[in-house]
């Protein structure tokens, strides 16, 4: 399909996170102002997008996951459907937006993947997968091209239930296998507001050497890679922390985060930053904006762990084909 100036469009599927879907179709609002896309909500969760190529370059924040350049095939029956899915040697998911008797039928022919739980580092991220979606009985619509590497976009780990205090740390690991490059074993690394630990037990897992703040304790054992100092962040002077990465899961306003790492960045321009941006009542989508404006060159993800809460990420280099990497995308 192209446009008038013979541009390839496009056809995909944005799957939001569950809770977040307003978030979604407001990110899409605000990206269709200015470029070629244009989108379809199709149900609670699910987005059909038209663009041209040119316009689907990066992830978008909102969705657990995308489907990209996908196809419609008229199917005439269930078992029609089941075998042209299936000439696709690939794990499967899918999403019903309606004729759902029909898609379980097509489903329990097909076989939908089970949920495969992801090892921490080394990443398993990079299984392609399958989407398919029923638009009529006799239309079916899937892509081979789905980001991120996990089907649905179900990030599951095999969890570690007994080691860390707070299930925060879900939020690293996820972070580390969606595409950023992580700290090396042996870098020195700031964790501001670390109590009860979470984020602080990963990178003293990775070999980091961790300096953890905050205002209440640890809930972790002594460890020759954790220095524990009880004090309040914003009090601290950046000059006196040579270090490599910046970590950053504080309570606070987006606004006073944002200070804080104006403060940090001055003294220490390379410094690799990786900080929860959370919210408290609505969204707020210019700050958003802002902090993207403000740091040239960040990036930020909602995360399949994250609350009402964005990933925001600077000056890390990220691994190809990573969620946070350009879409892989046939221009
Ligand atoms: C969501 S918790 C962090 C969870 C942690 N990342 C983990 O994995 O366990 C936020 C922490 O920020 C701390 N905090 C909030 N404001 C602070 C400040 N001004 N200085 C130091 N710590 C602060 C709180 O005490 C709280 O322990």
């Amino acid at each position: 399909m192209a446009d008038q100036n013979n541009t390839k469009m496009i056809e995909s599927m944005a799957f939001a996170f569950s809770g977040f879907e307003a978030e979604l179709e407001e990110e899409l609002r605000r990206k269709s102002a200015n470029s070629s896309l244009t989108f379809e909500r199709l149900d609670e969760r699910l987005f059909l997008l038209r663009t041209s190529s040119r316009d689907l370059s990066e992830a978008f924040v909102w969705t657990q996951c995308l489907a990209l350049d996908g196809k419609r095939v008229s199917v005439m029956s269930i078992s029609e459907a089941a075998r042209i899915l299936k000439t696709h040697p690939l794990p499967r998911g899918s999403y019903s937006i309606a004729h759902h008797r029909r898609c379980e039928l097509i489903r329990s022919q097909a076989k939908d993947a089970p949920l495969r739980r992801i090892d921490f580092l080394p990443s398993s991220e990079s299984t392609p997968w399958q989407f398919w979606t029923l638009l009529k009985p006799d239309e079916l619509w899937t892509s081979t091209n789905c980001w991120p590497r996990a089907v649905m976009g179900l990030r599951e780990f095999v969890e570690d239930k007994n080691e860390p205090p707070s299930r925060a740390y879900l939020k690293l690991w996820e972070m580390f296998s969606l595409g950023i490059v992580p700290p090396r074993s042996g870098q020195r690394v700031l964790d501001l507001g670390a109590a009860p630990g979470g984020w602080t037990w990963v990178l003293s897992q990775m070999g980091c050497d961790v300096t953890a703040f905050d205002k209440g304790r640890l809930e972790l054992a002594a460890s020759p890679r954790i220095h524990f100092r009880e004090q309040d962040v914003f009090q601290l002077s950046p000059a006196d922390w040579p270090v490599d990465w910046l970590f950053c899961d504080m309570i606070t306003e987006p606004k006073k985060l944002q200070a804080l790492l104006h403060r940090w960045l001055a003294v220490w321009p390379h410094l690799r930053c990786v900080c929860s941006v959370k919210f408290k009542g609505a969204t707020d989508f210019a700050m958003i904006e802002q902090f993207l404006k403000d740091f040239p060159g960040s990036r930020v993800q909602h995360l399949y762990h994250n609350k009402h809460e964005l990933t925001w990420v600077h000056n890390v280099s990220l691994r190809a084909n990573g969620l946070l990497d350009k879409l892989p995308l046939q221009n």
